[in-house]
């Protein structure tokens, strides 16, 4: 907000805030939704989606995650966002507790309160790479868990749960079948390091019939404006939240189905080339974090983000006599002295952390980071 404030102001900030790929949709995806709008795509919908775009996801499901669903298993809902929320609703009553790892994206807890529902945080930290172990997550299932809300890759930490990771918490939730699992797989296609991507139904099929996969086109097809997410998962959930939508909001755009379609169904490619852009702008914004005294930042395996600590700048004082003592005095100082803005990891449940979101060129990036340096260097 104060970063917005300041922007409008005319202060040259730097903002390293945002959730989205900095390309543009691709050409093929863009020419498709103007041929819809030509030839009169432009009606209702049916509401959990047209059959186009659920036939193409269902074949996405197959290619990529060797999952078979049917058409009355999926619902397209305008963003990944309104997926989880449409689920929640769906499903909490009050009481019900939803266990949710953290460092965790900040709509996580918000929306279980929404609905009704009582977040449950598991935490983790640097020193296991931000992943929850299967004895945390046991320790904190009871009677009442409905759902765990698995992230991977993760926003904000860019953590990824490999094969091996997800049996093992795989194993622990077989023992509750009271759990139902909602695997939040929208950076599925920014991973990198030659890792694999996992989602916990492909690795344990007996969870699938109480797992939903939470999907979209917004991170990997830089189609965050389009509004096109989905939700797969056992036929009766679906109709749940499918009837939630259709007293809500209804069918999604009609034209931006049309245009997912397109990005499910043409040539990808350029996912690849997208990670592999990515990957060198991680290593770049590690490296340098890395070099200024008092930060410290693991090496994230996917989505655009990195998570470090500023813990090691903890009781410095700025040039102006304050006393830095949590990350949002960090953060403050930053969008002060050099005016570059981050988000503090207390947002996202984690204090003594920042997220940088490394989604914008190598140049925007170089000077973003050697203005997180310079500012270090003055605390004393
Ligand atoms: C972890 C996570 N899930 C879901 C979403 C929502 O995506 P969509 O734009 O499709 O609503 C985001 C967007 O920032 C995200 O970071």
């Amino acid at each position: 907000m104060k970063a917005a404030e300041l922007k409008a102001s005319g202060k040259d900030i730097i903002s390293l805030g945002m959730g989205e790929p900095d390309f543009d949709t691709p050409d093929h995806i863009k020419e498709a939704a103007i041929k819809a709008i030509q030839k009169g795509d432009t009606k209702y919908t049916a509401v959990d989606g047209t059959a186009a775009l659920k036939k193409a996801i269902i074949e996405k499901f197959k290619r990529e995650n060797g999952l078979e669903y049917k058409a009355s298993e999926i619902c397209v809902s305008t963003g990944a966002k309104q997926v989880i929320y449409n689920a929640l609703v769906a499903t909490l009553n009050a009481g019900d507790e939803v266990i949710i790892p953290a460092p965790y994206w900040v709509s996580y807890p918000d929306m279980v309160l929404l609905a009704g529902g009582t977040p449950v945080i598991v935490n983790s930290g640097a020193e296991t790479n931000f992943k929850i172990s299967p004895k945390d997550l046991e320790a904190k299932i009871t009677p009442k868990t409905k759902w765990i809300i698995l992230n991977s890759p993760s926003n904000p930490t860019g953590a990824c749960y490999s094969a091996a990771d997800l049996k093992a918490l795989a194993e622990v939730l077989l023992a509750h079948p009271q759990v139902h699992i909602m695997a939040d797989d929208i950076y599925e296609h920014l991973i990198f390091d030659n890792l694999k991507f996992a989602t916990i139904s492909e690795v344990e099929p007996k969870l699938k019939d109480r797992t939903l996969i939470v999907n979209g086109v917004s991170k990997a097809y830089s189609m965050t404006g389009w509004r096109i997410g989905y939700g797969a998962g056992p036929k009766k959930l679906l109709k749940a939240m499918s009837m939630i939508q259709s007293q809500s909001t209804s069918s999604p755009c009609s034209i931006s189905q049309a245009a997912s379609v397109e990005a499910l169904s043409a040539t990808h490619a350029y996912l690849k080339t997208n990670a592999e852009i990515f990957q060198k702008r991680r290593d770049k914004v590690v490296s340098m974090l890395n070099a200024i005294d008092g930060i410290e930042c693991n090496v994230p395996n996917g989505a655009f983000y990195v998570f470090p600590s500023c813990l090691g700048l903890f009781g410095k004082k700025t040039p102006a006599g304050k006393v830095i003592s949590n990350d949002s005095d960090f953060v403050t100082y930053l969008l002060e002295e050099v005016l570059v803005a981050v988000v503090p990891g207390s947002a996202f449940g984690l204090e003594g952390f920042f997220r940088i979101s490394y989604a914008a060129s190598d140049e925007f990036l170089e000077n973003a980071m050697q203005r997180i340096a310079a500012a270090c260097k003055k605390l004393q």
